[in-house]
């Protein structure tokens, strides 16, 4: 029997190294939607080439990527994960849209201007255009959910109206139109070195970001540096925002409420919220960064996994681009 579950579906670029905030605020979460949702997960190598990368860098992280995502609980049969340049149909679609969207619409996307901003005077086509290959990432499966951080909620407002659009045109029903889909979960980890900024992969201080790849000794050392507040008691309140950084980061991690925690360090130092913060920190991501170790260390088991959800995606996406194709008036290839 056919079920009748929503797809929820998102994709990360290889070139974004996820982080502690990361995992915290989202990539932990979504192992728990795959009883609910048929899921729908990628790593969008197509998108991360909108800048210039290092071809042997960009191979090594789109596998580390992928083996996060397995890592951190996403099971390959179970739900749909896949690298999207193995599924052609998105790079298809995505001229399709990009000849429905106007060029008035792209120019307001926030992201577009801040990374153009600093691509110099040689701006790609592509990173201009990149909103259409997103918003065939999503059309392609019928998707419902989207869930993304807020830097992606506009992108995904232009897909829906993309979406809107084109069922107009080409007699409705064409497109699922897809819900955005914020989850708003627990506390925002910031900076280890200025605790009123996100944790970023892109700060310039290293000692800002914990990442799934470091070591135990990396993290600690990391949480052992954070930049803390004046004073010396263990306090949770917004004039303390390093302090309230770390039992956050704690209380994400272990589900304790900082009401909780607070007593345990009645006449205790700041050295001892670090401490404890940093042995949770650890616990978490040791046996996520160990597992994708292992995967990482056989490609080819890697490769087979990845071949399984690219050839399911692609018999999905398929079928998305023939309904598309008929409804704009493209004669059908001959089979045979
Ligand atoms: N643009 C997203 C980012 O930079 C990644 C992305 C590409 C995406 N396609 C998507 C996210 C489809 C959700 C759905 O983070």
């Amino acid at each position: 029997m056919k079920t009748a579950r929503k797809t929820m579906l998102s994709a990360v670029q290889p070139t974004n190294p996820i982080t502690l905030g990361n995992y915290v605020g989202a990539v932990r979460r979504w192992p728990q939607y795959q009883s609910d949702y048929d899921m729908v997960f990628f790593g969008v190598d197509m998108h991360a080439i909108t800048l210039r990368q290092d071809p042997a860098q960009l191979r090594e992280q789109t596998y580390r990527l992928m083996a996060t995502l397995i890592a951190v609980g996403l099971d390959p049969d179970a739900c749909t994960l896949f690298v999207q340049s193995h599924v052609p149909q998105h790079a298809e679609l995505g001229w399709v849209l990009t000849c429905h969207a106007y060029m008035g619409e792209l120019n307001r996307m926030t992201q577009f201007k801040d990374k153009s901003g600093k691509a110099g005077a040689n701006i790609p086509v592509g990173l201009f255009a990149y909103p259409c290959l997103m918003a065939a990432d999503i059309l392609l499966y019928d998707a419902h959910r989207v869930p993304v951080g807020a830097d992606q909620k506009q992108h995904v407002e232009l897909t829906r109206d993309i979406a809107v659009r084109m069922n107009n045109a080409y007699g409705g029903d064409l497109f699922v139109v897809p819900e955005l889909f914020l989850p708003t979960i627990g506390a925002r980890i910031m900076s280890l070195q200025d605790p009123t900024k996100k944790m970023s992969k892109s700060d310039p201080n290293p000692k800002s970001t914990v990442f799934l790849t470091d070591t135990n000794k990396q993290i600690e050392k990391k949480i052992k540096g954070a930049v803390t507040d004046s004073g010396s008691e263990v306090t949770y309140q917004d004039d303390k925002p390093g302090v309230r950084n770390l039992i956050d980061l704690q209380c994400a991690l272990t589900g304790q409420s900082p009401d909780s925690v607070l007593p345990q360090y009645v006449g205790k130092q700041y050295g001892h919220l670090k401490q404890d913060t940093a042995a949770v920190v650890v616990e978490a991501v040791a046996p996520v960064r160990d597992e994708v170790a292992r995967l990482m260390a056989d490609k080819g088991s890697l490769d087979a996994v990845l071949k399984k959800g690219a050839d399911r995606a692609r018999e999905r996406a398929a079928r998305t681009l023939a309904r598309v194709y008929d409804r704009l008036g493209f004669v059908p290839p001959r089979s045979g």
